[in-house]
């Protein structure tokens, strides 16, 4: 039997396998090792996945692999990324990239999506990048490396692409589908909240890093304002619990005018029959999208797990979200956490929404597996909420398999007991993943690298404008 100290020792292991070298220097870690499976582009680093190898590092004062992640992800940025000659938007971060080399040169290339199957955009690469630059500053105090000309040029480039005036009317982002952690086409173009989470996130962490001076009290004036509109659209319109509920079930449609209680037109029979059910007497979620006539009811882990980690949701909403993740565990957790969207779409639905995908099959992969990546986030939120007993038993029931599982990528099955049909083995952000969950069981502190405070500056500036 293994014990919790050797499962420990053997994530490292792991983990340091799966580093990427440049120029002798670490600058990040490969998604997955799997032997048995061709890498297909499994060998470069992703953005999104490192950013669970950065934190483990943050956490143990190996900051250099981070240092240079970020200066190397910004060189990249400026870089043309074509499509059949189409440019895609300056500031975007890729998605992945590796390290190839020739003639003895080495050099890193980039994949902003034109290489990725079925050409989806990383909108969330430099969402993401933000953060983690704001957990690096955090953890070093080098406040410098942000404000060096060369990252404030890539913090204005990113919060540019973000904040660009759009035929849009809502200050949440309008996005494609498969823009994130869910990248294949799985009904998440629009406003998916697990976006509305990163931007907002980014967007405080840009106003933690912009440098004192004209341009940055600019932007930090634009910033202030679109967080406040932000944080109270997502909090008052995605937010669902029995009451909003009951509320929506006695909705008129086709009202006019801003008199109208059903801003959005929704109509109450698009209301799933599960959620009547489903939806527990205590606590709520916020749901996985919002446009016109449109709300999609899925409850979406990342998105609403981020939003407690970064006060996007009021503090009364992130205890409803954890009194949910309580009360429905089977379906949520189950054997591994945890599902990475609740529940699965089938039949026709799972036709029209995937395009007939057959790695999105119901209860698979991204339409409704389970990922082990999601335990940091969950801990992490139980953490903020006080809800320490949720990460006990999450962990717990991680720690029964993942190991002697060989750190598989995800879950398949509505209670998550079956490794994924083609899930990797070696998956580097289930095992960063796991030690950064047992790192903030023994440190809670830690927290503070990602995570914010209900946003008492954005309330101010409010406040100033209205009074
Ligand atoms: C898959 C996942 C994506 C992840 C990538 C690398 O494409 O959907 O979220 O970043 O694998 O692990």
């Amino acid at each position: 039997m293994r014990t919790q100290s050797d499962m420990v020792a053997e994530a490292w292991k792991a983990l340091e396998d799966s580093i990427i070298y440049y120029y002798g220097h670490p600058v990040g870690t490969v998604a997955a090792r799997d032997p048995d499976v061709e890498a297909l582009n499994y060998n470069q680093c992703f953005v999104r996945d490192f950013v669970s190898s950065a934190l483990i590092y943050l956490m143990n004062g190996k900051t250099e692999i981070v240092r240079h992640f970020l200066v190397e992800t910004l060189a990249l940025q400026s870089e043309t990324k074509q499509m059949d000659y189409f440019n895609a938007g300056q500031g975007l971060m890729p998605a992945s990239f590796k390290v190839a080399s020739s003639y003895g040169e080495q050099y890193l290339t980039a994949d902003f999506g034109e290489h990725a199957i079925g050409r989806v955009t990383p909108v969330d690469s430099s969402l993401w990048w933000m953060i983690l630059l704001r957990a690096y500053v955090k953890s070093t105090g080098d406040i410098e490396l942000a404000h060096q000309p060369e990252f404030q040029n890539g913090i204005i480039l990113i919060l540019k692409l973000c904040l660009a005036d759009r035929f849009d009317m809502f200050p949440t982002m309008l996005v494609p589908d498969g823009a994130f952690m869910i990248d294949r086409r799985m009904g998440v173009y629009g406003h998916p909240l697990e976006i509305q989470v990163l931007f907002y996130a980014a967007l405080r962490a840009a106003r933690e890093l912009l440098a004192p001076g004209r341009q940055g009290e600019i932007y930090t004036m634009v910033v202030n304002q679109r967080l406040s509109t932000l944080s109270n659209h997502i909090r008052q319109y995605y937010w669902l619990d029995l009451k909003r509920l009951n509320e929506m079930y006695r909705y008129r449609g086709e009202e006019f005018g801003e008199a109208a209680i059903n801003k959005f037109n929704i109509y109450p029979d698009s209301i799933p029959e599960w959620l009547t059910e489903w939806m527990p007497e205590k606590g709520g979620y916020l749901a996985g999208n919002l446009g016109p006539a449109l709300m999609d009811f899925r409850f979406f882990a990342l998105g609403n797990l981020m939003s407690i980690i970064c006060s996007l949701s009021s503090p009364k909403e992130s205890q409803g979200i954890m009194d949910l993740i309580e009360q429905r565990w089977q379906d949520l957790v189950g054997n591994m956490p945890m599902k990475i969207c609740f529940p699965a779409v089938e039949g026709l639905e799972w036709k029209i929404m995937t395009g007939c995908d057959p790695k999105n099959v119901p209860w698979s992969y991204h339409n409704g597996g389970n990922w082990p990546v999601l335990l940091w986030l969950l801990v992490a939120a139980a953490q903020k909420t006080g809800r320490v007993e949720i990460a006990r038993r999450a962990i717990e029931l991680a720690e029964k398999r993942l190991c002697e599982d060989e750190w598989p990528e995800y879950y398949d099955g509505k209670n998550g007991r079956l490794i994924g049909k083609q899930s990797r083995k070696y998956q580097t952000w289930t095992i960063a993943g796991f030690l950064v969950a047992k790192e903030l069981m023994v440190n809670p502190n830690h927290l503070d690298l990602f995570s914010f405070d209900e946003d008492l500056e954005g309330l101010e500036w409010q406040y100033s404008q209205f009074s």
